[in-house]
């Protein structure tokens, strides 16, 4: 089992990374009091609650468990978290373990920075994509009906279990797109990795135990390097948002429909390394790499054609209002090396946009 530490200003916190790992005691540690609950969803409880709950003999032990899909993360879920948590009785000594992908890590740590004002938290991520991404860094919230997780906190768990062990259960699709984050903190930190992920990309796609390892702990290193020197957002954790520009327009243009997020930064990455080409001092041949990456990967990198470029256009703009009037893209210097340009106008995106689709 692996350990990597993420230090914030108040506080520690373990991130354990291996197969099996949530046997033996060590969860227990991080478990103050006797009451635990684990909130989970439908499909992960049939596949994975039972584990999880032999791991935790000695406590009492509940579960709440949650339809499954982005649609649930919302108010109305958070209100049934909050009414199971108080027709419970149970006090400040709670223990709340997030057991899923993003969607309940996001939800449940917001729930449970809001009970009571605050209890403690214990992340255990299910997809790769909450393993190497969204179960780090603190960010916790619900969608409201105009948009993506436009309500929530900051909540750090007291502990983050990442266990390779789920990922055999996840659908190829799900985890093809999670990937995507990966390539992407190569991209944009680490051309050794890059370079890595290419070599190796069919052990990674057989989903190999000890490529998993290594796959995971450098993904974690990377986000937990760039939280630890900007914990709220305010600079250099604007990096992460790498491919996400296009990505989260393409996204919303399609209603949420029949394309992962992932596979919508992949695009993104793609669609910024072209530009980086162009405006910056990227090397064709390490764009070239990132794409031969992306694609040996299995991931998507034109915009599907059912979405016209006015539509993505619309929704970039959105992007925009939020940043002060300018079209914010991270572009890459070199592969490793990123940095952010308010240079580009809507007519040059909106040129590239078309060379873009499928
Ligand atoms: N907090 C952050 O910093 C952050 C960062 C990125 C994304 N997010 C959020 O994460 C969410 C997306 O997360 P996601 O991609 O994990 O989606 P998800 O949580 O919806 O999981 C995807 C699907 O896989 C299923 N699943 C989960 N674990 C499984 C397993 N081990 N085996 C089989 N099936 C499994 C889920 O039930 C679901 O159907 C979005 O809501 C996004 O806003 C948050
Ligand atoms: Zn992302």
């Amino acid at each position: 089992m692996k350990k990597v530490s993420l230090k914030l200003k108040h506080k520690n916190i373990p991130i354990y990374i291996g197969n099996n790992i949530l046997v033996g005691s060590t969860i227990a540690n991080h478990i103050k009091h006797k009451d635990v609950v684990i909130i989970t969803n439908t499909k992960i409880a049939n596949l994975h609650l039972k584990k999880v709950k032999r791991s935790l003999k000695g406590f009492l032990v509940k579960t709440l468990i949650l339809p499954d899909g982005e649609k649930y993360k919302n108010i109305n879920t958070l209100n049934k978290i909050h009414d199971y948590l108080i027709k419970n009785k149970f006090n400040r000594d709670l223990t709340v373990i997030a057991l899923g992908g993003g969607v309940i890590g996001d939800l449940v740590a917001f729930a449970s920075d809001t009970f009571l004002r605050g209890v403690n938290l214990i992340q255990v991520p299910t997809t790769l994509l909450a393993q190497v991404d969204s179960s780090i860094g603190g960010k916790a919230g619900i969608n409201h009906q105009n948009g993506k997780n436009l309500i929530g906190s900051f909540k750090h768990p007291e502990a983050i279990f990442i266990d390779i062990m789920f990922l055999k259960t996840l659908s190829n699709k799900q985890y093809i797109a999670g990937l995507a984050e990966v390539v992407k903190y190569g991209a944009i930190g680490n051309s050794v990795f890059l370079k890595w992920l290419n070599k190796n990309f069919k052990a990674i796609l057989l989903r190999k135990t000890e490529c998993l390892v290594k796959l995971i702990s450098t993904s974690v290193k990377a986000k937990v390097d760039v939280v630890q020197q900007d914990e709220k957002e305010s600079n250099i954790r604007a990096h992460l948002n790498f491919g996400h520009t296009l990505g989260h327009a393409i996204e919303s243009a399609m209603k949420y429909k029949g394309i992962l997020h992932g596979e919508a930064v992949s695009i993104g990455m793609n669609f910024a390394a072209a530009i980086s080409v162009e405006k910056s001092t990227l090397e064709i041949m390490e764009y070239n790499l990132l794409e031969d990456t992306l694609l040996k990967l299995g991931l998507p990198i034109h915009a599907p054609s059912s979405i016209s470029d006015k539509s993505i256009m619309k929704h970039m703009s959105f992007d925009k209002k939020k940043k002060n009037g300018k079209n914010h893209l991270v572009l890459l210097e070199s592969i490793g090396k990123s940095f952010i340009c308010d240079k580009l106008t809507d007519s040059y995106l909106s040129k590239f946009v078309k060379t873009f689709q499928s």
